[in-house]
């Protein structure tokens, strides 16, 4: 034993929990790294940990036997016109008293992007080079004008990315977004395991940790007090998106609308999977009668294949990952220590220091899943929207889901709104960009003309 002043339970414990290799290095660290590993190590829930491990090593998330999940279907697929009039209705009533909040989630580690710093910053606009972060916060400032009030914009980083992503949005003003309006605030990490359930070291003095996935978001809202604010400012709507998403509608009134008018604790986009291979979460109804998503890597090849009576896929809504949250739905979830989202295990290559030299093991990766809180719901609702509109996520440097097919699909939407509103269009236009400043959507853009170029930018 390691005696320490004043520390000595944590050192105990570390070893009572077979964790007392974090300390074969002990001998060689000066008193300030100790002193950092010894503060890293407070923050760890072993119980928690062990728990997690003996999952991980058990048959995984058992989901019990579901089905597809009903759907409101566009009105073009059969769904109700006044329905959806009715709906954009009642959410610009609900948007216009100050009900909504928006909530972006930029934890994420981008791995696969590969860029050095928060995704949020990549330039992504095809002609403006503008961050994803611009576009979102310049969509906010366009809806409050638009509807005149004040829209608070939610954004949870990690702490790996956290102080970049403030100086990020400092040193530009914010984007016309005032800092009362702007709330940013860090998740939760949670250390990663070996294979035999031991911690990792990262490097001499700190365990590797990872963010606590999408799903730590519901919690960080709690945590970091954001969610008394929004009770304080009269926020019933949290409309949740992911970072790395350009087209979403942040602020989207008939969304918005049947998720008030049906009294949903959680509300979902879904939209048309491209087919049984897509790698995108499915809106499931599980036998208990609960709406849940099932994972790409979880549905069986057989049941993702299936198809209904039109020849659609029988498992036909996918999840872009937007959802509107009650906020009263959060709170309840998130009180209590034995309520919340469960952890999904991954595993996954790791950084790892062992035997005083860094290098990389296969480890596994703890992380909670948004999605996990619809089967907490008593109520909650999908609505059908049209991928080519909303939904153009920036997950690779090229290829599928890429930089490169999301540029090009904001520039096949802008021109789709032109064209909505008879705007001529030059034919040596290639690139086309519109600013939301300009408009969120086709009904903003009034007298506007596009210049003859190649690369058109509206603003
Ligand atoms: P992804 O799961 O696609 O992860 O996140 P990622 O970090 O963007 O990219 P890879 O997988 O490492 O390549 C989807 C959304 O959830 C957020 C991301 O920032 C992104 O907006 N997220 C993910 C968090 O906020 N925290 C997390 O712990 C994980």
């Amino acid at each position: 034993m390691i005696p320490y002043h004043g520390h000595d339970i944590l050192i105990k414990n570390a070893f009572l929990q077979g964790q007392g290799h974090v300390f074969d290095h002990w001998n060689t660290l000066s008193e300030e790294e100790r002193r950092d590993l010894l503060e890293d190590l407070s923050t760890v829930d072993f119980e928690l940990l062990n728990r997690l491990y003996r999952t991980a090593k058990g048959p995984g998330v058992y989901h019990g036997d579901f089905g597809p999940a009903p759907f409101i279907a566009l009105p073009c697929h059969g769904g109700d016109a006044a329905e959806f009039e009715e709906a954009r209705k009642a959410g610009e009533a609900h948007i216009r008293e100050g009900r909504v909040a928006a909530f972006v989630v930029a934890g994420g580690q981008g791995t696969r992007l590969g860029y050095d710093g928060p995704k949020g910053a990549y330039g992504l606009g095809p002609v403006s080079g503008k961050s994803l972060f611009q576009i979102h916060a310049e969509k906010i400032v366009k809806y409050s004008k638009k509807y005149g009030v004040r829209i608070p914009l939610l954004i949870m980083t990690s702490p790996d990315n956290h102080d970049a992503t403030v100086k990020f949005f400092q040193g530009r003003g914010n984007f016309g977004l005032d800092d009362r309006n702007l709330l940013v605030f860090p998740q939760s990490m949670i250390p990663s395991l070996d294979g035999d359930g031991k911690l990792i070291l990262e490097n001499r003095t700190r365990l590797f940790k990872n963010p606590d996935g999408h799903g730590g978001s519901l919690k960080a809202l709690r945590t970091s007090g954001v969610l008394e604010e929004l009770e304080e400012r009269g926020i019933e709507t949290i409309s949740y998106f992911q970072v790395d998403n350009p087209l979403v509608k942040i602020i989207d009134p008939v969304f918005i609308g049947f998720h008030v008018l049906r009294d949903a604790d959680v509300s979902n986009k879904g939209l048309e999977k491209t087919g049984p291979g897509e790698k995108m979460g499915v809106f499931v109804l599980f036998d208990n009668g609960r709406m849940g998503v099932v994972e790409y890597s979880d549905l069986p090849e057989g049941k993702a294949a299936e198809t209904g009576p039109e020849g659609k896929l029988r498992f036909l809504m996918g999840s872009p990952a937007i959802h509107l949250f009650r906020r009263s739905f959060v709170e309840e979830i998130t009180s209590g220590p034995s309520r919340g989202l469960p952890f999904h295990v991954a595993r996954k290559k790791i950084k790892a220091w062992r035997g005083g030299e860094a290098g990389e093991i296969e480890g596994l990766k703890f992380e909670m899943f948004v999605f996990d809180a619809l089967p907490l719901t008593a109520k909650s609702i999908i609505l059908e929207m049209v991928r080519e509109d909303e939904f153009a996520p920036v997950k690779n440097p090229d290829g599928v889901d890429s930089v490169e097919s999301a540029r090009r699909m904001m520039s096949e939407l802008a021109l789709k709104w032109l064209r909505e509103r008879d705007i001529p269009v030059p034919p040596s236009v290639k690139l086309l960009e519109i600013s939301p400043l300009l408009a969120v959507g086709p009904e903003d853009l009034g007298e506007v003309c596009v210049p003859n170029c190649e690369k058109a930018y509206l603003e």
